[in-house]
């Protein structure tokens, strides 16, 4: 019982004393921790050699800053934090005014040569100058940086598509006997943690983060890897505006052309154009999209699907177009038959106009040179009797005119009387619209079927 008190008593003396080493110079004195040690840099600091060093590593994803599919390339921002033991480092904190934790320059601190896997670009960003070290010999580190990494991206569902990027952590060359490499909490903690965090996005939704540890097992050696696996899904509202529902309009845009008439070029122009907008899109698409997936992707599909349905409707019009030319071929000959007929009419009545316009200037005059209809009439030469040949005279030329009318109506009706090709090609029309329009919503309910599942 005395001699507890006693030690009490002189712990409590010893703290009293203590107040006077209050600087972290003074920690650093007691511990000889300065450039010119070399034993706490050189080495792993572990007094037995036969000790491993657990090293803690903890990751928090702080931003998904860029995802390329074309490159397989993922730059997520994180902030890594790893923490092992020293054996050299130790002190009492009641020695020192309660200092438990300081920090000091990280040349002159041994660290573990950790590094990730996926990475193919070194971080410019300078890494963190301090380190942190702890009463209890505790080492953290912790550094921000930008990860540039490959990621072997799976883009089948393209638009609705979720990837899943690693982080592999793994030593350079120490094995399980020097260094053990294990993670810090659970995923569900570190998802947490990273959705508290996460400051932006881009255009992806972080979903969450699976940490697992691996041991691989190599001819000498044994390494541990941790995997920090990040999902994520992408947001897709906009590709589905931009991208997807323009090429279904451009199929409603198809389907109405069949609203054209047949004659004419208008329709043949009017498809292709469509067609080659869904081509633009397919341009698009080739450069968001990496070359190296193995499957087809489904908006592949869906692009080449439609163009080519566009594609079946254009030839249809083409075959219908040529169809009605083989009927309106023979039919075209008779209307410049028609077409000369009436001109050798029109010549014939044309003097007789002629002659009048020019009775009708030399009213007065008895000379008359050409011998027309008009004048075998018994003319008169009194006014009256000039209205009554005129009036007489425009009869004639109104009923040349209905007659040629009629003539010129009568071919039209016999135009307009739809042939036998044409008859088959308006069928062929109407037979073709059904079963674009059932192909085509098959094929669209298709590929929702497909992508949503
Ligand atoms: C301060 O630390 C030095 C070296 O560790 C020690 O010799 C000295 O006694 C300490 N002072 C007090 C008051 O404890
Ligand atoms: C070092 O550790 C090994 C195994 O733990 C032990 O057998 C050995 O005695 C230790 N050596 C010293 C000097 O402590
Ligand atoms: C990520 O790591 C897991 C676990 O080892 C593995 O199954 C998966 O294939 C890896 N993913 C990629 C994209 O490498
Ligand atoms: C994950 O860790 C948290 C605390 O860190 C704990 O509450 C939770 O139960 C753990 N979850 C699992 C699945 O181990
Ligand atoms: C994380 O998300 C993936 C994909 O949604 C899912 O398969 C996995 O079970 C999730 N993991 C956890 C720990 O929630
Ligand atoms: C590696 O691990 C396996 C099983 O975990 C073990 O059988 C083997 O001896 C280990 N190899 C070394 C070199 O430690």
């Amino acid at each position: 019982m005395m001699f507890v008190s006693l030690f009490f008593l002189f712990l409590l003396m010893d703290g009293a004393s203590s107040k006077e080493n209050c600087s972290y110079q003074d920690v650093l004195n007691h511990l000889n921790l300065n450039y010119n040690n070399k034993l706490f840099y050189m080495t792993r600091p572990v007094i037995n050699y036969t000790t491993v060093t657990e090293v803690n590593l903890d990751l928090l994803l702080y931003a998904i800053l860029e995802m390329k599919e074309k490159e397989q390339l993922f730059v997520p921002y994180v902030w890594i934090t790893m923490w092992w033991n020293n054996d050299y480092i130790s002190w009492n904190p009641d020695e020192f005014c309660g200092i438990s934790s300081l920090s000091v320059p990280t040349e002159i601190m041994w660290k573990p040569d950790l590094t990730i896997e996926e990475t193919i670009e070194k971080d410019s960003a300078p890494p963190s100058p301090y380190v942190t070290i702890t009463s209890r010999g505790n080492v953290e580190l912790t550094n921000d940086q930008v990860l540039v990494s490959t990621c072997r991206m799976q883009v089948y569902r393209f638009p609705f598509d979720t990837q899943s990027c690693n982080l592999t952590f793994k030593s350079f060359i120490h094995s399980d006997e020097e260094i053990k490499l294990v993670y810090y909490g659970n995923s569900s903690a570190a998802t947490e943690e990273s959705r508290e965090l996460m400051r932006t996005q881009s255009e992806w939704l972080f979903i969450n983060i699976t940490v697992t540890s691996q041991t691989i097992q190599y001819y000498s050696f044994n390494q541990t890897l941790v995997i920090y696996t990040i999902n994520m899904k992408r947001r897709s509202a906009l590709y589905i505006v931009n991208f997807l529902l323009p090429i279904v309009f451009f199929l409603c845009l198809d389907l109405a052309s069949f609203l054209i008439s047949d004659s004419g070029g208008e329709k043949l122009s009017f498809k292709i154009t469509v067609l080659l907008a869904v081509t633009v899109m397919q341009l698009i698409l080739n450069d968001i999209l990496p070359s190296s997936s193995n499957r087809i992707p489904l908006i592949a599909t869906y692009c080449i699907g439609i163009f080519a349905l566009m594609m079946l409707s254009l030839l249809e019009s083409v075959f219908v177009m040529y169809l009605t030319e083989k009927d309106n071929a023979p039919q075209d000959n008779e209307t410049d038959e028609d077409l000369k007929l009436s001109e050798d009419k029109r010549d014939k009545t044309r003097p007789e106009r002629e002659v009048n316009k020019l009775s009708h200037s030399t009213s007065g005059c008895d000379v008359s040179p050409i011998k027309t209809p008009s004048e075998m009439l018994p003319v008169a030469k009194e006014d009256g009797n000039i209205q009554q040949m005129k009036v007489s005279l425009a009869n004639d030329e109104l009923s040349q005119l209905i007659k040629t009318l009629t003539l010129h109506l009568s071919s039209r009706k016999e135009e307009a009387k739809p042939g036998y090709w044409t008859r088959v090609a308006k069928r062929i029309n109407n037979a073709f619209f059904l079963f674009y329009f059932s192909v085509a919503s098959l094929f669209l309910i298709y590929m929702f079927f497909k992508w949503v599942q």
